[in-house]
């Protein structure tokens, strides 16, 4: 490894997480890049890892106590901070991250880091649900208002046994965080380098988007009518501005969800000003989840599905400014943001709620609908010895079918259709049965179901788009961009004919 921070110091934050142990080993790669690493402690990180362990891989005293005597004769919070060429927070824990946000010193670490004049990089790490949290999001808004640089976090299962964004980026991604702050400004991507080629963070997929086109930052910050600082600091992770990337996507011509991917969801709910959503004054029917049809009281039949594709999709046609009313059997999904939910069991409910709310410009059947139901006995079914009951199962209504099929159908039916083979054959013959004019085809052969990614391609008439593997919300975002383009099209032709 070269020497790339030679004379350099850096004040490592450790904060409470279980993310703490990783912090070791980026203590070791600081070292050996030739760094020199100070630590703080938190006491919730002291619950993770001990500063025995800290101290012998920094080779320093790590700090602990803010009324220790000793270290406020020798090394206080003041000098601890100031002495630093860069101060890391990792893991920077939800709360560390809002006492930040909020100036709170009441304890050492924070007390160094309101002291700080130097820059400040968070490596955040917490429960998806705690990351997304509106309190977290205005707090990260503010701080990178305020110019912290963050790296992460990144998506993946989390110690608590879920899944999502909200772990710590690896120690080698901080390690070059930490470089890519401390090298000299101004320095953009020198003829011959290299670009990143994992695109892991938007900043690096801006990046590589603009060299693709052969743009310098100075021609992309001309076409943007920004300043070349602007672009700098977004292509050095330094500030998200979603409005920015969504006019940079244009301009480059890639999808600003692929500029988006893999980083926080938008501090914004949309990245675009109300009045300007491609989906503005159109109305959009959702259907999510399974249905639960009951044999007894106690009984029922159901399926695996999570609701987290339906769901997405709800609240990115919402973000987009549609006006989304979203049907749904039992899911565990949060309902989302601004979107009228509809909640229900059987597949006869879903399919009265959704006649109750036509008509729609738009109708998504992402429901996995049970095909039968039983006529339900009002006792419970009690087990009789050598017999076994019969569930006189009679087929259900298909949602999607009855909707397509209406005469004041919605100018958009688009279908799901989870398949294990065949799958262009199938969703093809799918499309054309049930009349729809888009279908989602579902590669469930890798066994997606409840997970949060998914491998689909977009059917059409006449076209079969594959779309590689994403994240659920990725997906969803993906579509109501496709949903805008569609309706743009048909204004279009409209507009030509009158
Ligand atoms: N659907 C519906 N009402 C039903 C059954 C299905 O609205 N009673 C919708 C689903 O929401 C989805 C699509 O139809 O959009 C799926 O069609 P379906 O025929 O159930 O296909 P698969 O579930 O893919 O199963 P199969 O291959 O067994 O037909």
């Amino acid at each position: 490894m070269s020497k790339t921070l030679e004379n350099k110091s850096i004040l490592l934050v450790i904060s409470g997480g279980i993310a703490a142990y990783k912090s070791l080993e980026l203590i070791r790669l600081i070292r050996k890049a030739g760094g020199n690493v100070r630590c703080i402690l938190t006491k919730g990180g002291a619950q993770f890892i001990t500063p025995l362990s800290v101290s012998s891989l920094s080779e320093n005293e790590t700090y602990t106590d803010l009324f220790s005597l000793k270290d406020e004769t020798g090394m206080g919070h003041i000098r601890l901070s100031r002495e630093a060429d860069l101060i890391v927070v990792a893991p920077a824990s939800a709360n560390m991250i809002a006492k930040l946000a909020n100036g709170i010193a009441d304890d050492l670490a924070s007390t160094a880091l309101l002291a700080a004049n130097k820059q400040i990089l968070l490596a955040p790490a917490m429960n998806h649900m705690m990351w997304q949290n509106p309190a977290t999001r205005e707090n990260i808004s503010r701080l990178l208002n305020r110019n912290f640089q963050i790296v992460g976090p990144v998506e993946g299962e989390m110690a608590c046994g879920e899944f999502g964004l909200g772990r710590m980026s690896e120690p080698e991604e901080i390690l070059s965080a930490i470089q890519k702050a401390l090298s000299p400004p101004g320095r953009g991507l020198g003829e011959g380098e290299e670009i990143d080629s994992d695109f892991n963070t938007f900043a690096k997929r801006l990046r590589y988007a603009r060299k693709s086109k052969n743009l310098s930052q100075e021609d992309l910050a001309k076409k943007l009518e920004v300043t070349q600082q602007a672009i700098e600091k977004v292509e050095n992770g330094q500030i998200i501005k979603p409005k920015f990337l969504y006019e940079a996507a244009k301009v480059l011509g890639v999808s600003y969800e692929w500029l988006w991917e893999g980083t926080a969801t938008p501090p914004h709910p949309s990245p675009l000003p109300k009045g300007e959503r491609e989906l503005e004054g159109l109305t959009a029917i959702v259907t999510s989840g399974p249905t639960f049809e009951p044999i007894d009281p106690v009984r029922f039949i159901g399926n695996r599905s999570s609701g987290k594709q339906g769901h997405a999709i709800a609240q990115a046609l919402a973000e987009s400014g549609a006006a989304v009313t979203l049907i749904s059997g039992p899911v565990k999904e949060n309902p989302p943001a601004g979107v009228k939910l509809i909640e229900i069991e059987t597949a006869a409910e879903m399919l009265a709620a959704v006649e109750k709310n036509l008509p729609a410009d738009i109708f998504i059947g992402a429901a996995a609908v049970s095909d039968w139901s039983a006529a339900p006995s009002a006792q419970k079914i009690k087990k009789q010895p050598g017999k076994t009951p019969a569930l006189n199962l009679r087929e259900n209504a298909d949602i999607l079918k009855t909707v397509a099929n209406r005469k004041k159908r919605p100018g958009l039916v688009i279908g799901f259709a989870a398949e294990t083979e065949n799958l262009l054959e199938n969703a093809k013959a799918k499309l054309k049965s049930k009349n729809c004019d888009w279908i989602i085809a579902n590669n469930v052969s890798e066994n997606l179901f409840g997970g949060d990614e998914n491998q689909v391609y977009l059917i059409t008439q006449s076209s079969a788009d594959k779309w590689e593997k994403q994240g659920k919300r990725a997906i969803a975002q993906k579509l109501a961009a496709k949903i805008g383009e569609h309706f743009t099209n048909v204004r279009t032709i409209k507009e030509a004919a009158e």
